[in-house]
């Protein structure tokens, strides 16, 4: 069962996480033993999502205190703060590396002996881990509710268990409708570059059993106008105070879509995603190489010497958002969690 796997782990001082650039042709995982090689996991989308890259950079703190040699509380302080500096620097936009970072930090103002943060720092990031599953069952506990028999809900990109440490967020409803004994369907968009859809969200439904099917981004216009699709749930990358979300590029179109086609279009996200301190014009969306969009699967598809923009994410206005499904219930904004 692909709902049981858990997509990063500890393991002897070791960080294991499942290599999704290699899905759904090979089932491989990448070893970490520095907070280097975490960053470059997170930078090279060896892992991706945002509860899943939160969830790495916890670990790739606990990493950083649990391989330093430091005798003194202060030198072992030093050594966190600069692999949080790294890891900061790997992807700009998702809420989530920033908040688990942040908890993490916080356990050096608390414990004093060199020992007790060095443990109680990989205690932390253990803990972030096994929250988020169960923060994203309480997803789908809730999402439920939104869902009837016979639905067709369309996702994008990967929202499933593989961008979380385990369970996923927009996928969670549909696994408890299922679970349930619902009847409900999904199409899928490809979501290119990365082809997230393709490769991921259609390979977890695969295994459990829950029909899917997928289409390339372009076609979400015919499938709305031809009645196919009666929900959207998509995840988020940070969802603002105001209701701004911030999620894969490609979800403001479905959004403007669904919205004419009056289909209700409901983000799915834990509140460890939304920013109450920052505003929508101060996010930074993240710009991906020329390469990516140059190639599908690296066969490449552009002239030589023809330019690409690559920007990784968009932002979708509250008006265009039904609900906000959270491990705290179905939320409107303004938020105050
Ligand atoms: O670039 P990615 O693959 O990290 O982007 C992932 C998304 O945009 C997801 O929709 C989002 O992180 C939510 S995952 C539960």
């Amino acid at each position: 069962m692909i709902s049981g796997l858990r997509t990063i782990w500890w393991e002897d001082g070791k960080v294991f996480m499942v290599d999704q650039n290699k899905l759904p042709w090979e089932f491989t995982f990448k070893v970490c033993s520095s907070v280097e090689e975490v960053a470059e996991a997170i930078k090279d989308m060896t892992i991706r999502g945002a509860p899943a890259i939160g969830a790495a950079a916890a670990m790739g703190l606990a990493l950083a205190a649990y391989h330093c040699k430091a005798k003194k509380k202060e030198e072992m302080v030093k050594a966190v703060v600069k692999a949080a500096e790294v890891l900061r620097s790997t992807r700009p936009t998702a809420r989530n590396l920033f908040w688990a970072i942040e908890r993490v930090l916080k356990v050096l103002e608390m414990k004093e002996g060199v020992e007790e943060v060095r443990r109680e720092v990989l205690m932390e990031a253990l803990r972030i881990a096994d929250e988020d599953v169960e923060v994203n069952r309480k997803i789908g506990e809730t999402g439920v509710s939104i869902l009837e028999d016979g639905d067709v809900v369309l996702t994008h990109c990967n929202a499933g268990a593989l961008a979380t440490v385990g369970y996923g967020t927009a996928l969670a409803p549909i696994r408890e409708a299922v679970k349930r004994g619902l009847r409900v369907k999904v199409i899928a968009t490809e979501t290119r570059p990365k082809l997230q859809g393709a490769r991921l969200t259609a390979l977890e439904l695969k295994i459990e059993g829950i029909p899917v099917k997928v289409i390339t981004d372009g076609m979400v216009g015919y499938v709305m106008r031809e009645g196919m699709v009666n929900k959207v749930i998509v995840g988020a990358d940070r969802v603002f105070k105001d209701g701004h979300v911030v999620n894969k590029v490609g979800t403001l179109t479905i959004a403007v879509v669904a919205n004419h086609f009056n289909v209700p279009f409901y983000v799915a996200a834990p509140t460890s995603t939304f920013d109450l301190t920052l505003n929508v014009e101060d996010v930074t969306i993240e710009m991906r190489g020329r390469e990516e969009v140059a190639s599908i699967a690296n066969f490449p598809i552009l002239p030589s010497g023809v330019e690409a923009l690559n920007p990784a994410f968009d932002v979708t206005p509250p008006y265009l958002v039904t609900g906000y499904i959270t491990e705290k219930g179905i939320l409107r904004p303004p938020f105050t969690l």
